[in-house]
């Protein structure tokens, strides 16, 4: 038998219970090259009696927060609760590292907002943090910027990272659709949700550029000084005619040490941009740097089963490897506006 290793879960909807199907379908893969055994040892939901769709009859379910995050048995708290409760995911992650758990996290909003916060606690109480799912789906972002800066100055991050806006931007380009005809249309396929305002209003994605930009340039940059561009009134017809494509967008640029250029919205791209062919639920991030030059990562952003895979590789990851967060600068950036902005 390996070293038995608890795991607490903070929510089991479409993306937690993938993980904890991961985790059964690799126990014999983890023994054999971990030496190490995951134990689901309980899972934090709001509704005990809801229908789930994995099998959780040997799973203790409970709505008491504090059976994970002050279980002594738990040595991983993985957060996969909606960004809904951002509060109170929060308090449940920065609880839990007080309480010496790693964590693998999920939740960009919340990432987004406390995310300072939280990689600063990690390093302080000596905890392993990881959160590769709350950006590009299951593109290892995260992880390449964590690994990939050290001796190379990122200069450039930009890029798709929201499913709901290139589906309805696509579905109007394509099917000549009305914006409500294509929301309600990616709602149905389910690459949108119920409120998906922030979608369209650029905020998820800009909480996303916030995440790649403290990874991969060292900066916070203050959210106060950005206004992201809403993709709600586009002329679609007109950028078709003129031989290009919308799609939101996000662009940061490091100007010097001190300054930083960003956007968030649609941007009218030219035919022979790699950016036109990402459509459904596929993202895609450029990392330009000053020695290695332009790198892409495309993949699925979304998605239960896609999300779970680099969650149950961050898993793994907390426990056999170490990363510190090195000191982020907070830093005002100067805006940008489409028409400025070359790609
Ligand atoms: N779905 C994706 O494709 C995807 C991709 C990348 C990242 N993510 C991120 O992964 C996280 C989970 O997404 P999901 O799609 O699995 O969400 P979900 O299906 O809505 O599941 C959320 C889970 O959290 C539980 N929960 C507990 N307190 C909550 C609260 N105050 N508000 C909302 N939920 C609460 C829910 O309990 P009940 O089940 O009892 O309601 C549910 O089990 C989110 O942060 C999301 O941004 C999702």
């Amino acid at each position: 038998m390996g070293k038995v290793i608890g795991i607490g879960f903070l929510g089991l909807g479409v993306v937690g219970s993938q993980v904890i199907s991961y985790i059964n379908e690799n126990r014999e893969y983890v023994k054999e090259v971990y030496g190490m055994e995951f134990s689901v040892k309980a899972v934090y939901v709001r509704d005990i009696n809801k229908k789930r769709n994995i099998d959780t009859s040997d799973v203790f379910l409970t709505t008491n927060i504090a059976d994970i995050v002050e279980n002594p048995e738990i040595q991983v708290c993985v957060e996969c609760m909606g960004g809904a409760g951002m509060e109170e995911t929060y308090k449940a992650v920065m609880k839990s590292i007080q309480n010496g758990k790693h964590i693998v996290m999920s939740s960009k909003k919340c990432l987004a907002t406390y995310g300072m916060k939280l990689m600063e606690a990690s390093n302080q109480y000596n905890i392993q943090l990881r959160f590769e799912a709350s950006v590009g789906g299951c593109i290892p972002i995260c992880r390449s910027l964590m690994q990939m800066s050290k001796g190379d100055e990122i200069r450039k991050i930009y890029g798709i990272v929201n499913a709901t806006s290139t589906y309805v931007l696509s579905a109007m380009e394509n099917h000549k659709i009305s914006f409500s005809e294509a929301l309600q249309q990616a709602k149905a396929k389910g690459f949108a949700e119920n409120n998906s305002s922030e979608d369209i209003m650029g905020i998820d994605t800009l909480n996303k550029m916030r995440i790649l930009l403290r990874l991969g340039m060292k900066v916070d940059v203050d959210c106060r000084y950005i206004e992201p561009v809403s993709i709600e009134n586009i002329d679609i017809e007109a950028t078709n005619q003129a031989g290009t494509i919308i799609r939101q967008i996000f662009y940061a640029e490091k100007t010097s040490a001190e300054d930083i250029c960003c956007f968030v919205g649609p941007k009218a791209l030219n035919s022979n941009h790699m950016l036109q062919s990402v459509s459904e639920n596929y993202n895609m991030i450029f990392v330009e740097s000053k020695h290695s030059g332009l790198r892409a990562y495309y993949g699925k952003g979304a998605g239960g089963r896609e999300t779970a895979s680099v969650m149950f590789d961050d898993l793994i990851d907390v426990l056999q490897n170490k990363y510190r967060f090195e000191d982020i600068e907070p830093i005002i950036c100067n805006c940008l506006t489409s028409e400025n902005l070359v790609l």
